[in-house]
């Protein structure tokens, strides 16, 4: 099993998350992609996505949404996957690891967790204190959840 932490970033939150998880994915040689070296055909059934994005009004970015659709209808059958997003602690934030995690499994993915928040602190961030922790420890979860 090979796993890959995808995502999205403008200001750098999402990708320090983003490489918190792909640390911790042990024996995996994960890596964290950016969307633009993604390479779709390099995910096989058995391994693991993990698809993170900033909450942008509402939603994941276009990008990461774009990247998301263009794989094909069942292209993710057999692939273990899960979402997260970061957000702004806010009384009303929207939702992005949620879409992304229904995006993904309309492509055939499974979906090993639920999605998935990490908070910062303003638009540029910084990340909220124990964010990375909170990541490192949900990444060993995915593991468990995929018997490793
Ligand atoms: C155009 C835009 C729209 C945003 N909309 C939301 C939102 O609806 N809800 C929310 O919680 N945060 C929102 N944010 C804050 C982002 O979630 C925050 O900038 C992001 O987590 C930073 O991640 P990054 O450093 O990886 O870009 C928005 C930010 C921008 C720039």
């Amino acid at each position: 099993m090979k796993a890959v932490v995808l995502y999205d970033s403008a200001f750098g939150n999402t990708r320090h998350i983003a490489e918190a998880i792909a640390r911790s994915l042990d024996g995996t040689g994960a890596e964290a992609v950016q969307v633009p070296e993604f390479r779709p055909k390099d995910l096989h059934p058995g391994d693991l996505l993990v698809v993170g994005s900033p909450i942008n009004g509402w939603r994941p970015t276009p990008i990461i949404s774009a990247a998301l659709e263009a794989f094909g209808p069942d292209q993710l059958h057999g692939v273990k996957a899960a979402a997260f997003d970061t957000r702004v602690r806010l009384f009303v934030h929207g939702d992005a690891a949620k879409k992304l995690s229904d995006e993904l499994r309309q492509h055939g993915a499974e979906i090993i967790s639920a999605p998935q928040p990490f908070y910062v602190k303003g638009t540029e961030g910084p990340l909220l204190p124990g964010e990375l922790e909170k990541a490192a420890f949900w990444a060993r979860s995915l593991l468990h959840a995929v018997g490793r």
